[in-house]
């Protein structure tokens, strides 16, 4: 037998959305005539903008036509998508991201995940509690220390500043779980930490899209100095709806020494590009059209989650987030169900799935992630079933 990989033995069992998918299988055999509702995983509802449908289709077209047909992508990306992004997402705004410094991927989870290859071993990679937990696997894979940053209400959310020295911080904004969202002053503060420690920020901002406030930063770059310590990965996916698409980019400036060349070096080695398909539609999310439908798509999720979250408060639990995110973190510790138990329970009795906020780390104890993703009728639906749970004192 290959002697494998011992790190894998420091990981959970299974990974949080896959257990959760395993137990909604078997809920599902037990009742076939159940229509299950899904607040869980952060899937969208919404198909992806007809500007990016109509350019996907034409951008087919060229593949099915010698003359026009393209093989293998560029790995970091098509230079019209690299335009693209660094005009609409950051020029636009002020923000003198350069071209060679975007590099478009099939994913924000891949990106986040294939990142930390640029990191020494050793490095002591900071990460909040809760957290999206591809940051903290795939340290733990590579067999990191990991250091944790416990978010708590009283804080909304935001990590405490690590107490040690670390390397690599890891930040989310909208953040996933919690819904919450870091101001200027909070990201300063980690930009300042980074700057003076020598540690590198990892910034995701798959979610920015939802930031209707104007005062919240969409991006770490809005901060002075973060182009000396951070990364910024964002998405197509919650934003236009490419989950089943894929695309995603992600910001490695020039200033980081050296890292700009490691990724390339690393992506050209690892990856063959997004397909031109997939880049052509996610061109077409920044015309003015693709704008319009985005915005609107990103108005409905919001109204969703206003409608869950005041659900929830109805039935007596804390709510946060929500309000410039698709996720609602609600205070459950009061049913005297521990997440998973209260998930069970959901599952069980009113078939309803949402996300235990201890899959997200201990911290999470005692919550509960609702999803806004999905459809109207669910969420209407979802919050009636809940309502009638509490009704019959079983939460
Ligand atoms: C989530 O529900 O946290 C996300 O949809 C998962 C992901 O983006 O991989």
């Amino acid at each position: 037998m290959v002697k494998v990989n011992p790190f894998y033995a420091d990981l959970l069992p299974s990974y949080l959305f896959r257990d959760m998918g395993n137990k909604a299988r078997e809920v599902k055999e037990k009742n076939p005539d159940a229509k299950i509702i899904s607040l869980g995983i952060g899937d969208v509802s919404r198909h992806i903008p007809n500007t990016s449908i109509k350019a996907m289709q034409n951008a087919l077209t060229e593949m099915a036509d010698d003359s026009t047909m393209r093989g293998y992508p560029p790995e970091l990306g098509y230079a019209f998508l690299r335009e693209a992004i660094a005009k609409n997402d950051y020029q636009d705004f002020g923000i003198d991201i350069s071209v060679d410094e975007v590099f478009v991927s099939d994913g924000s989870k891949c990106d986040v995940a294939n990142v930390q290859e640029l990191f020494a071993a050793d490095c002591v990679v900071a990460i909040p509690d809760p957290v999206y937990p591809v940051y903290r696997d795939s340290n733990i894979m590579a067999g990191r220390k990991i250091v944790y940053l416990p978010c708590r209400a009283e804080n909304n959310f935001m990590p405490e500043m690590p107490k040690e020295k670390v390397d690599v911080i890891y930040l989310c904004s909208p953040n996933n779980p919690t819904g919450a969202v870091a101001s200027k002053e909070q990201l300063k503060a980690f930009v300042d930490y980074a700057s003076k420690n020598d540690a590198l920020i990892i910034f995701d901002s798959a979610y920015k899209e939802f930031v209707r406030d104007k005062s919240v930063p969409k991006s770490i770059y809005e901060i002075a100095g973060a182009k000396k310590v951070a990364i910024e990965t964002r998405s197509f996916s919650k934003t236009a709806g490419f989950t089943g698409v894929r695309c995603a980019y992600m910001v490695v400036p020039k200033e980081l020494s050296g890292l700009n060349a490691m990724w390339i070096r690393r992506t050209s080695t690892k990856f063959n590009g997004v397909s031109y398909i997939v880049q052509k539609g996610a061109e077409a999310v920044f015309s003015d059209e693709g704008k319009k439908e985005v915005a609107e798509v990103i108005s409905y999720y919001l109204e969703n989650a206003k409608i869950i979250k005041k659900g929830l408060e109805e039935i007596g639990f804390k709510c946060f987030g929500g309000d410039n995110a698709p996720y609602i973190w609600a205070d459950i510790s009061k049913t005297g169900l521990s997440s998973w138990g209260f998930f069970e329970k959901l599952l069980s009795r009113a078939f309803v799935i949402c996300t235990p906020g201890s899959g997200f780390g201990k911290c999470g104890e005692g919550f509960m992630r609702f999803s806004a993703l999905g459809k109207r009728e669910d969420a209407l639906e979802a919050i009636m079933r809940i309502k009638d749970l509490k009704e019959k004192g079983e939460i």
